[in-house]
This record gives C-alpha cells, structure tokens and sequence, in this order.
C-alpha cells in the first residue's frame, strides 16, 4: 500500500483509506510499521520525499477522530533485495546469527552501524511527527532488530551493546532517549516487547517485566505493547490459525502489568479478536488497560460499530487462514480471503456500494462462497436477486469442509453469508437444480453461474496429466464422495493428495481420528506444501502426527489393484505396493462444472461464470471474482463475460488509492 519509485516511495491514498475505514467505524488508535533503514520497496519515515503523504494519512485518520501512532522497526532477518533486480540484501543483527529460514548468516552489526540505526529512530520519530503522527512505538518484537539487541539468545557481543543486560538493553535505551527527545509532550512513546521468547537461553517473562520496570523508572515509555513470537519461526505465537493451540498470551501478561506502574498504559494484541466481549474482559479483568486486532480488522473493518450498535452478528469472523499475511509475505498484493473489499477501500470500500440508477434482475445459480459473494454484492447494489443451489443448504464447499477437525471457522462464513444474503433481501431458492428454463423463468439481466468444481474422479492431475489406472475401482473415493455422503472409510487408507491444502488433510485426520489407518501421499518433497507460505503446515503436519497418520512424500500412485495400491519415487521410480488397502481417496485435480453456461450464452445482457466453475483455484480467489463480477451488474459499457472483461484494457478504477496519499482529496472523506 505504498507509491512511488525507490528512493521516494511514500504511503498510497489506499493505504489512508484502509485506515480510514477502520477509524470511521471507531477504532481509537490506529498503529502501523514504518521501516527505518531504507529498504527497497517499502515507505520509510526516513525519506523527507514521503512526509506528505504520511501527513495525508495522519490527517485522515484524524478526521475520524482517532489517534495514529508509526511502529519504527528494522527487520533482523529479512532484509529485502539491494534495490530493484538484485539479489538480497545481507540481514542485520546484533551478532553473526544464522538466519531461521536460510543458510545465510546475518551480518554483525559495526559501532558505527549501530550510530546508524540510532539516527534513523530519531529522524523517522522526528519525521513521524512532524507529519503528525500522535505517538512513535519502537518494535522490539516478532525479530526485529531491537528484539535481537536486547535478546542474550541473538546477542553475543562482548562490547557496550551486549555482554549483560545493561549493556543488551542499550541499544534500546538509546532508541527510545531519541524518540523521546524528539516527541517531547508533543506524541506518546512506547515499544513493542517480546516478552517471552520461549528459546532456549531467550528473553523471559522476568527478564521482560525488569526491562519495561527499567524504562518505566526512566521516564522513557508512556505505554507497552506487550506480545510474544519470532518471525518466521513462531508465526504460530505471532498470528495464530485456527489449528493452532491456543495461547495463553493472558497469562502472559497479566503478571507483568501487575509489576508496572500503573502510569505505563498496557497494549495486547491477544490475537484473533473477533468478538468485543473477548476484548473487554481482558480490559475488565486488568489485563491490559489497550486491546489491540489485526486481522479481526482487516476482515471486519467495522467490527466496533457492530459491536456497539448490539449487530455483531453483522460482523465477518476472520478464519485465521493467513491468506493476507502469505499475500504481503510474497508481494502479490495485501488482501483478505473473505473480504476482497479490504485493503481495497478506494474502489471497493464500505461507501462505494451505491445503489445503481437501473436496478437489474440477477440470477446466481450455486450457493458456495462465490455465488453467495456475488449475490451478496449485487444485492447491495440495489439489484433483484435471486440464489439458486442444488443442495439443501448454503457454502458449497466451504460447508462441506467445515466438517474437516478444526476446519469450523468454515461453517461461521456460511453463517455470515447466511445472514447477509437474508438481510440484503436475496431470494434464495435452496434444493433447486437450475435449468436454462428455471434460470430464464425471472427474464433475468445478468446470470452469474457459480456452480462450483468437483474432484477428478479418474485421478487425473497436473503432475501425472492422465488418469491412474484402477480409478474406477468401488474402494476408490473422491473428497466430495466423502464429504456429501458422511461416508467414513476404516481399515487401511491411502489417501493421495495432489493439492497439498487442507481437504486431503482434513479427511486423513477425521478418518484417523475414527480409527482408520491412514498414509497421507504426495508426490512434493513436503506435506501439505500448499499451506506452508500461509504459516499452518507445521500445525497441520504436527495434528496428523498426533493421530498415526503415515506421511509419505515423494511419492505417486502408479496402479490401484484389488486391495493394494502400487506407489512410486517420483525421483527414482521404485515401486512399493501397499497390501489389505480397504479404500483410496483421490485428492488430485478439480474440474469446473459449468454446465449451464453454453446453454445460456446470448440469452442476457451479462452471463458471468465464476470461482471455480470458471476456474478452480482458492477460497480467495472464488470470493473475489464474486464480489468482481457483481460490480460490473448493469454498469454502462461494462463486460459482458469473463472473456469479455479478461481481454479488455484494465480499467482506471484498478488503480484507484496507488495515488501517493499526499495527492488525495482532503475534503472528500468517503468512508
Ligand atoms: C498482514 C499482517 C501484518 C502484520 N504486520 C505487523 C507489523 O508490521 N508489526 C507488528 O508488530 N505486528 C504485525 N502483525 C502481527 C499483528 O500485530 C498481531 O500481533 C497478530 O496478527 C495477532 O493478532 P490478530 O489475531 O488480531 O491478527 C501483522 C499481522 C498480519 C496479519
Ligand atoms: S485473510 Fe484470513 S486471516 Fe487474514 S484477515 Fe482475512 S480471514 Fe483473517
């Protein structure tokens, strides 16, 4: 969410939306990370060229009333590339530390670097505020920089900035004296801490209530902001998935807060804040005195207003998949799976959604999350529509995969899809298998064909692009056998999973879980290997341990034979044959069912297939071509297919909020 070209690369208008939005709907004290040291790609407060934009998105965010602190922060183990086209940059550290992810080994910071970094906190604090920004927030958390300073499992020197904890903490120290002295009374200081590192030999909840005790006595904090977890390596402490074990960050905290002066004001970030009542028991019980959500947030930007207007059932759950981490993480553009407007405001946000000048009749046929997105857009844009779906309920597979151990957060974005296809007034026609006829009966203007995709039945996929021989076998099943029928195979299962996601795992839990002995194939060189950038394989991986289930990489179906099951190295192509197989699951390739299609070309202004009947990919991807599509419903000289739309110039409004945000319209606050 930032403009520009390296060297002046400054926050877009997008970026002021996005927390606008957020504002508008009563978040008090909006907080985002600022990079100190100029790193390519990425705003920093540094750069004198992006002070007006970092105005602009201060003056935004104020119009709303609420408060804007800047998190300074230098990453230790991701240093990004030199600049553009280059490989990358070497990582900064307290010492030379392999880095978690790679072989390469962090460089040891210099005396002089060390001046460096101390300069950059004081000239982005300096800049920050200047811009307006009502408090600066060093973060010593999550691997950054500080955090390997102040840590004695990162910090090995045996000068002034390390040896003991005085000399650990000096770095910090000397950080926040120059925040401090820039911010005067004029904006709040904090830091982010890890507070206990859970290393060996790392950061513990002692040593952290000593340092925030310390700072306190030196009248260099104003506020704490208390977490836990290192990236990459603890991103199940720092953002936790559903299938993570809980943690008990309460705990935590609570005895620290108890040994702080109560002048320090106490910020948690507990994580997966989705209901308020979680929030303000943490406030209630004394906690912390500051609840902090991220991804609560980035889901649901008006999470408070629901709360405090008594509808927090209006409210979308975030289902903790890490989709818009993974998204930041890989550069392909911040987003959020459930809710394609976020992190889009300017073209998408909550007020573009005006209603259109002539209204259409919409037809959605297939209630899975991306009929029902799209049904849901277009019924917010002021057109009839009707929703039909085969099946007696709605979500599709995302309904059906909430039957997967674990998997429930699914079942609460049925819930909410419910809820709003209800509300928004959508005719939903559940058990109905749409016709051409049944589909042109309401002479509809617009048809979205959402109907979905369904396993290969053959076996066929992209790695082996022809089916596997004894597919037709009665032991052999698909996921959507399974999951439609209740069908549970016991005995000896094999279960081969193509995709690497969490259909092919969540069916060998629950199959373990029931007492089937079960080996997980894949031909890749790692479980579950579609779920690693989104930080859920080691949980995953870790669940199917737990229950038996054999995990096998490397490794294909060659032949499915009368109870066995021959299986090949796919580096080697020795062949093992697996005996007493009672059933096999073929967890290889989706293909799109968009049956009505053909039939209805021509017979609407606008025939839309979307998702995975146009082609099957991920929950993300089927929520955002319906949320997509529906846009274009009766807007002037818009596309009138997907080939239509795909082949045409991208259009201005893609572009909407790249803006640098010190171009925008102050007067025109749209949220
Ligand atoms: C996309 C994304 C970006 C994040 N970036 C930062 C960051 O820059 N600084 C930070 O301290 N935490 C960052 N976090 C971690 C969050 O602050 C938070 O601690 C964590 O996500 C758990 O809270 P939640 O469940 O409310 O999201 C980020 C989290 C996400 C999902
Ligand atoms: S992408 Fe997933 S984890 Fe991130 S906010 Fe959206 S639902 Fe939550």
């Amino acid at each position: 969410m930032a403009t520009g070209v390296h060297g002046t690369r400054v926050p877009s208008e997008g970026l002021a939306r996005y927390y606008g939005e957020r504002a508008a709907a009563g978040v008090g004290l909006v907080m985002h990370s600022v990079p100190v040291i100029p790193t390519y790609g990425r705003p920093s407060a540094t750069y004198t060229e992006a002070l007006p934009s970092f105005a602009a998105v201060a003056r935004h965010v104020h119009s709303y009333g609420s408060r804007l602190f800047g998190q300074l922060y230098y990453y230790a183990s991701s240093p990004g590339p030199w600049g553009p086209n280059t490989p990358p940059a070497p990582a900064l550290s307290a010492s030379a530390t392999q880095r978690f992810d790679s072989h390469s080994v962090a460089h040891e910071m210099t005396i002089a670097g060390v001046q460096k970094l101390l300069d950059a906190f004081r000239v982005g604090a300096r800049h920050l505020i200047r811009a307006g920004y009502d408090g600066i927030e060093i973060h010593a958390a999550h691997g950054t920089i500080v955090e390997h300073f102040v840590s004695p499992y990162f910090n090995k020197r045996r000068d002034g900035y390390g040896n003991d904890f005085t000399g650990r903490l000096r770095l910090l120290v000397e950080a926040l004296e120059a925040v401090r002295d820039e911010a005067g009374e004029k904006a709040a200081v904090g830091l982010r801490l890890n507070c206990d590192e859970r290393l060996p030999g790392g950061l513990t909840v002692d040593d952290a209530t000593s340092i925030v005790d310390r700072l306190a006595t030196r009248n260099l904090i104003d506020f704490a902001d208390l977490d836990i977890g290192l990236e990459p390596e603890q991103f199940s402490l720092v953002s936790p998935t559903a299938l993570d074990p809980e943690v008990d960050i309460e705990g935590t905290v609570a005895g620290i807060r108890q040994a702080v002066p109560r002048q320090i004001a106490v910020l948690v970030t507990p994580g997966r804040v989705t209901r308020l009542a979680h929030a303000e028991r943490l406030i209630a019980t004394g906690v912390t005195d500051m609840v902090g959500s991220v991804r609560g947030l980035i889901a649901e930007p008006e999470l408070l207003k629901h709360a405090r207007e008594g509808t927090e059932e209006l409210s979308r759950t975030c289902i903790a998949c890490n989709y818009c981490l993974a998204s930041l993480i890989a550069g392909s553009g911040f987003g959020c799976a459930i809710n394609p407007g976020s992190a889009r405001e300017t073209r998408w946000g909550l007020s573009t959604y005006s209603k259109k000048s002539s209204s259409r009749r919409v037809v959605v046929v297939g209630a899975g999350v991306a009929g029902l997105e799209a049904a849901r857009v277009a019924a917010k844009c002021g057109h009839a529509v009707t929703l039909i779906e085969q099946r007696p309920f709605l979500g599709g597979q995302a309904a059906l995969w909430s039957k997967l151990p674990g998997r429930d957060p699914m079942r609460t974005l049925c819930e909410w899809y419910a809820t709003q296809v209800s509300e928004m007034g959508v005719e939903v026609r559940l058990g109905v298998r749409a016709t051409t006829g049944i589909v042109l009966d309401s002479s509809p203007d617009a048809i979205v064909i959402a109907s979905g995709a369904r396993y290969a039945t053959d076996g066929e996929s992209g790695f082996a692009g022809r089916p596997i021989p004894g597919a037709d076998r009665e032991m052999v099943h698909t996921p959507d056998d399974l999951l439609q029928g209740d069908r549970w195979p016991a005995g000896r299962v094999i279960i081969l999973d193509e995709e690497g996601l969490h259909t092919a795992a969540g069916i060998a839990e629950l199959l373990a879980a029931r007492g089937a002995e079960v080996e997980l194939i894949t031909r890749h060189q790692q479980p579950v290997v579609g779920l690693v950038s989104s930080f859920e394989s080691t949980s995953v991986i870790g669940r199917l341990k737990n229950l038996g289930v054999r995990l096998t990489q490397g490794a294909y179906i060659k032949e499915i034979g009368s109870g066995e099951v021959a299986i090949y190295d796919v580096v080697t192509d020795a062949v093992e044959v697996r005996h007493g197989i009672e059933a096999v699951v073929l967890a290889t390739m989706r293909r799109p069912e968009a049956v009505l299609a053909a039939e209805l070309h021509g017979k609407v202004e606008q025939l839309f297939v979307i998702g995975d009947a146009l082609a099957p990919r991920g929950l993300a991807d089927a929520i955002f071509d319906g949320h997509k599509f529906a846009r274009l419903i009766g807007e002037p000289g818009a596309a009138r297919d997907f080939t239509d739309d795909f082949f045409r110039p991208l259009p201005d409004d893609l572009y909407a909020g790249m803006k640098a945000a010190a171009t925008m319209a102050e007067d025109s606050p749209r949220n």
